[in-house]
């Protein structure tokens, strides 16, 4: 990897580069033309990198870029200015970079709540010159009171289905009306990747999964140029706590390659070293992303009821001591008047039918089961207006106590669970995302199916 900024991973050197071959071989040839990804199809702009720039982990004073080279080795450089500006700033020196390898960047020395623009250039062989190739905007961090738009998106299974296939046309269109609402950061509520085995079987390499990562990435990539994305794990990512370990940390690695995320020192509420569960504020909201998935542990793994069971008991779903230590803690040091929880699925179920019940589907239906009561009595105890979710691939909003157990349907995949599966009494079975427009007086959530038609919408007021 070219940074060592955000620690070792574990996957070698040697072995990413042949998944990047992998990946570069599987998806080459495909529908998805470089001219396709190409930021806002900015002909300026040289289609020479396999990866748009991802952003993540926007500071009041810095932000993360990361982005895959293309199949010839070149050196890349990052220049930004504040928008409007016209001179453009060299802000890191040259990066030299394999063919297939990731760069990474780390830009510091930026000013609070502002919109910056920025461009990736690259020098190949006997380039004299630079070549912009890849560039966007962002706005850092927020603090206080203040007016902007987020979305959310859950569920595209992306690595599942082949491309120009429905599911895979499904995210396209998401990911541009997504876009069309100029959003200042991306919620990925989980199952975000999926592969064949990957939620039933511990993975011994990390090819499935980087296919998977770089599909999404390369499926977000217009959205990514100019929005921080904030992703969490679904039970389809191969992190489930079912698995060994070590093969956790195999799928682990190369998430935090090819969709990194804060870790523990990224911002002042802290979080895990291994980038699955944090918190952050953007003007008066305060957002707590949870991990379900990793620290739940079935009691007799060898006697699961399907393959597709991650416990035994619906009472084994659970975050794990030092993640709810750290949740209640979050909460209870909260100063922001708005609080949003996401979770791929509450640490509970209460569905249609007992298989679905304990695969963690009901939504608010599921608030007093499991470690779920727990989790709710904390949501109400210290305010939060809003717990997010994916799984259940439909649009729901059920409120409970106050609380608003709202699902953003699903940008992806196909499954479109009926109340048979899931119990609700009223959902919305269209594919979509979620928008999310705050103001100081207000939250609002509109959900926005695919053809762009508003389904729903509801505010919540301030603590
Ligand atoms: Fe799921």
């Amino acid at each position: 990897m070219a940074s060592s900024e955000h620690g070792e991973s574990k996957v070698t050197r040697r072995e990413f580069l042949m998944g990047s071959a992998a990946i570069a071989a599987s998806i080459a040839g495909t529908s998805l033309s470089q001219a396709e990804t190409n930021p806002a199809g900015d002909s300026k702009l040289e289609a020479l990198l396999f990866l748009l720039p991802l952003l993540s982990c926007p500071t009041e004073t810095s932000i993360r870029i990361t982005a895959l080279n293309d199949k010839q080795p070149a050196e890349a450089v990052i220049e930004m200015r504040k928008e409007g500006a016209q001179e453009w700033e060299r802000k890191k020196p040259a990066l030299k970079l394999a063919a297939y390898e990731i760069f990474n960047w780390t830009v510091k020395d930026l000013s609070r709540a502002t919109r910056y623009e920025y461009r990736v250039l690259l020098k190949q062989g006997t380039d004299e010159t630079w070549r912009p190739v890849a560039g966007g905007s962002f706005t850092t961090q927020r603090k206080g009171p203040a007016n902007y738009t987020a979305v959310l998106m859950t569920d595209p299974h992306t690595g599942s289905f082949p491309a120009g296939s429905g599911p895979a046309l499904t995210l396209d269109k998401v990911v541009q009306n997504a876009s069309r609402a100029k959003p200042e950061f991306v919620l990925d509520l989980g199952d975000n990747v999926a592969w064949p085995g990957s939620r039933e079987f511990p993975q011994k390499d990390p090819n499935g999964a980087m296919n998977a990562y770089a599909r999404y990435r390369r499926q977000i990539g217009p959205l990514s140029i100019n929005a921080p994305h904030f992703a969490i794990l679904g039970n389809w990512g191969g992190e489930n706590g079912k698995f060994p370990e070590k093969s956790i940390e195999i799928v682990a690695a190369v998430r935090r390659s090819l969709l990194p995320a804060p870790d523990h020192k990224t911002y002042p509420q802290g979080g895990s070293e291994k980038e699955d569960y944090y918190a952050f504020t953007w003007g008066d909201v305060l957002y707590v992303m949870l991990n379900i998935q990793t620290y739940s542990k079935p009691s007799n793994p060898e006697a699961l009821p399907s393959l597709m069971s991650d416990v035994n008991q619906i009472t084994e779903w659970t975050l794990g001591e030092k993640q709810m230590a750290w949740f209640e803690s979050t909460l209870k040091n909260a100063t922001e008047r708005f609080r949003f929880v996401c979770m791929h699925h509450p640490a509970g179920g209460n569905a249609g039918d007992p298989m679905n019940t304990l695969y963690g589907r009901g939504g608010a239906r599921a608030w007093n089961t499991g470690e779920q009561v727990k989790i709710h009595a904390l949501m109400k105890k210290h305010k939060v207006q809003i717990f997010f979710y994916g799984h259940d691939h439909v649009f729901v909003d059920d409120v409970v106590d106050g609380i608003h157990y709202t699902l953003p349907g699903s940008c992806g995949a196909p499954w479109k669970f009926t109340k048979a599966e899931t119990g609700y009494e009223r959902f919305w079975p269209d594919s979509g995302h979620a928008q999310l427009d705050v103001t100081p007086e207000k939250a609002t959530v509109t959900f926005i199916n695919v053809e762009g038609k508003v389904l729903h919408s509801f505010s919540v007021l301030p603590a």
